[in-house]
């Protein structure tokens, strides 16, 4: 009798051990490299590693909306999962009132944003397969975040103000030393490192646009690799130095402004041209 009990107690045991390990809400989700080794993905699954491409690999896997030579992870670094540098996952934290259009925006507005702004592209349709598939990559990139609480190192950081006003000359001196090397002497950017101004950059309409914002990524991040060794005067400078250079328009501005834009970057471009420069 006493053994059939304990064999009883073990059969719960043993089950409620089982329901825990086979519990969906505690399993951890699949890293992005076993994803993308996998032969078979469920839908889900596919959408998320759609949304990874989309992000890394912007022209290519979201081209009919994309207006430059820009990736997403190129300010939002390591496909979005850096702190500091715009991480991804925030999903958490939409809707989310934005004074910029004057509504509460969803995470899909936000992403069609992006490229409209940063892509200098256009706003592709709510439920067009490329939006919901970086939807389902930042939900991805955000489990196990708190709802409603700023995932750590959300945006960018706040540079100190040092008392001076930004000082595009002594940015461009900045420019010159610490960035040209990869950036390139007129911002075009050189191979895979992407540009800084010009017609393949974010337009003037983007977040990146905003010097806070660009001295806050610029001074975590940049240059790439020895994040934070600038002052925050450097930062300050140095990113309203390249934030004065010419850029594409901002789409709000209409299609006139985007014409003339248009015509003015091909000529320039053809004066560089005919003088041999890149
Ligand atoms: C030129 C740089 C740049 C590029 C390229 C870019 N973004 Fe952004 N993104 C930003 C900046 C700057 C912000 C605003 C951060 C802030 O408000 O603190 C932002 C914010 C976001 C947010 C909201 C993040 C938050 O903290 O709430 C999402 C989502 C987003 N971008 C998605 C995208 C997607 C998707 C792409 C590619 C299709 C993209 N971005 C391309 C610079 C960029
Ligand atoms: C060692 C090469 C290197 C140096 C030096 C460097 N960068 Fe970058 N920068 C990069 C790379 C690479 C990226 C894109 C990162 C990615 O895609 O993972 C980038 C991205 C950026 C971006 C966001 C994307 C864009 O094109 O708008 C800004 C802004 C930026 N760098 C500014 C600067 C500034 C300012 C300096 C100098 C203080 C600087 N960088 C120095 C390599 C460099």
């Amino acid at each position: 009798m006493a053994s059939r009990a304990k064999l009883k107690c073990f059969i719960i045991f043993a089950s409620w051990c089982f329901a825990i390990a086979t519990n969906p809400c505690q399993a951890t989700q699949p890293s992005m490299q076993e994803l993308l080794e996998r032969d078979f993905l469920d839908d889900y699954y596919s959408n998320v590693v759609l949304g990874y491409r989309i992000v890394t690999e912007t022209s290519q896997y979201a081209a009919r909306y994309t207006g430059n030579q820009l990736s997403c992870k190129n300010c939002h670094l390591n496909a979005g999962t850096q702190k500091d540098a715009i991480p991804l996952n925030v999903a958490g934290m939409y809707p989310k009132w934005r004074s910029k259009n004057g509504v509460r925006n969803g995470i899909g507005l936000r992403i069609r944003e992006c490229f409209l702004y940063s892509q200098n592209g256009i706003m592709p349709p709510e439920n067009s397969p490329e939006v919901l598939a970086v939807a389902a990559y930042i939900n991805y990139l955000s489990d196990g975040q708190t709802i409603g609480k700023p995932p750590e190192g959300m945006g960018v950081p706040t540079v100190a103000e040092t008392g001076q006003d930004p000082n595009p000359a002594n940015g461009k001196t900045t420019y010159d030393m610490k960035c040209k090397a990869c950036h390139g002497e007129n911002g075009e950017g050189i191979g895979p490192i992407p540009p800084l101004w010009g017609p393949g950059s974010y337009n003037l309409g983007a977040g990146m646009h905003n010097n806070s914002k660009a001295a806050g990524f610029i001074w975590a991040n940049m240059p790439f690799g020895s994040g934070r060794s600038l002052s925050a005067q450097e930062a300050w400078d140095v990113a309203s130095y390249i934030n004065l250079q010419h850029r594409p328009e901002d789409p709000r501005k209409g299609p006139i402004a985007k014409l003339f834009d248009t015509i003015y970057t091909r000529i320039f471009s053809l004066i560089r041209q005919v003088k041999g420069k890149p």
